[in-house]
């Protein structure tokens, strides 16, 4: 069995004295897409947010390639190798998108390799490299997405956790970019993967963790979920 890249044991946190998860554990492994799968307020932003120092842990571990990193700074844990596209707020808007991925590489400001990056970068994403030089706020949604990813690309991750990286995109955009992912994780990289769309997640996940008010009530081969009604778990009665 190949051992864990995270492994979120028994993990209770939240924010201030509120408790938002009450005893999670869950694992993604090394070169596995790993879905986060739950409706909306189920805790599904904090427990990245746990994992990336950003929610307060009160209990429980979270372990990165063998190590607790439960207090240690969102900075740390890029230099680790833990990448994170959020939710809200992933870009600058008033930067353009070159600068904008330098900002993701800012724990290798001197590396002479940063370029390379960006040209690496450009090739999963050619349609953001036609508009580098414009500020980010000009960009479609859908492009704005895909700099999200690709900014947290650039500090050369070993897990990138996207937090709901198609919401609000037209499914044409969706696909594109879910597709991006997939090939994210064909180059090398570990992904923890929030997800509304729960059909297009599994498709390309190997694995899924179901959260619901706080607590895991499934975990399961995406193949398997895909025969389910995922949607009817959120609301079960408990
Ligand atoms: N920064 C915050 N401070 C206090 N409470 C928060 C904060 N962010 C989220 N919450 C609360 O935590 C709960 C879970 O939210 P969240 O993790 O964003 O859920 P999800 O991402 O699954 O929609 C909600 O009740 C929400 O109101
Ligand atoms: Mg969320």
């Amino acid at each position: 069995m190949m051992e864990a890249m995270l492994k979120i044991e028994n993990l209770y946190s939240g924010y201030g004295k509120m408790e938002v998860l009450h005893g999670v554990s869950m694992e993604v492994r090394k070169g596995e897409i790993v879905a986060l799968l739950g409706p909306n307020g189920a805790g599904k932003t904090t427990l990245l947010n746990s994992v990336f120092g950003i929610a307060r842990v009160f209990k429980g571990s979270v372990m990165f390639s063998g190590e607790n990193i439960v207090g240690r700074s969102p900075y740390k844990l890029v230099r680790m190798g833990i990448g994170y596209s959020p939710q809200l707020n992933n870009i600058f808007p008033n930067l353009s998108v070159v600068e904008n991925l330098l900002m993701g590489a800012f724990i290798r400001r001197k590396d002479l390799s940063v370029k390379e990056s960006i040209d690496e970068i450009f090739q999963l994403f050619p349609e953001i490299e036609r508009r580098k030089n414009q500020k980010a706020k000009t960009l479609s949604g859908g492009e704005r997405q895909m700099l999200a990813v690709a900014r947290a690309l650039m500090a050369k991750p070993k897990l990138i956790m996207l937090d709901e990286p198609t919401a609000g995109l037209a499914p044409k955009a969706a696909t594109t970019l879910i597709n991006k992912i997939s090939e994210m994780r064909d180059m090398g990289i570990t992904i923890l993967l929030v997800e509304q769309n729960i059909r297009r997640a599994l498709e390309i996940a190997d694995r899924a963790y179901v959260l619901s008010s706080g607590e895991i009530i499934r975990v399961a081969e995406s193949e398997e979920l895909l025969k389910e009604d995922v949607e009817k778990l959120f609301f079960r009665q408990s």
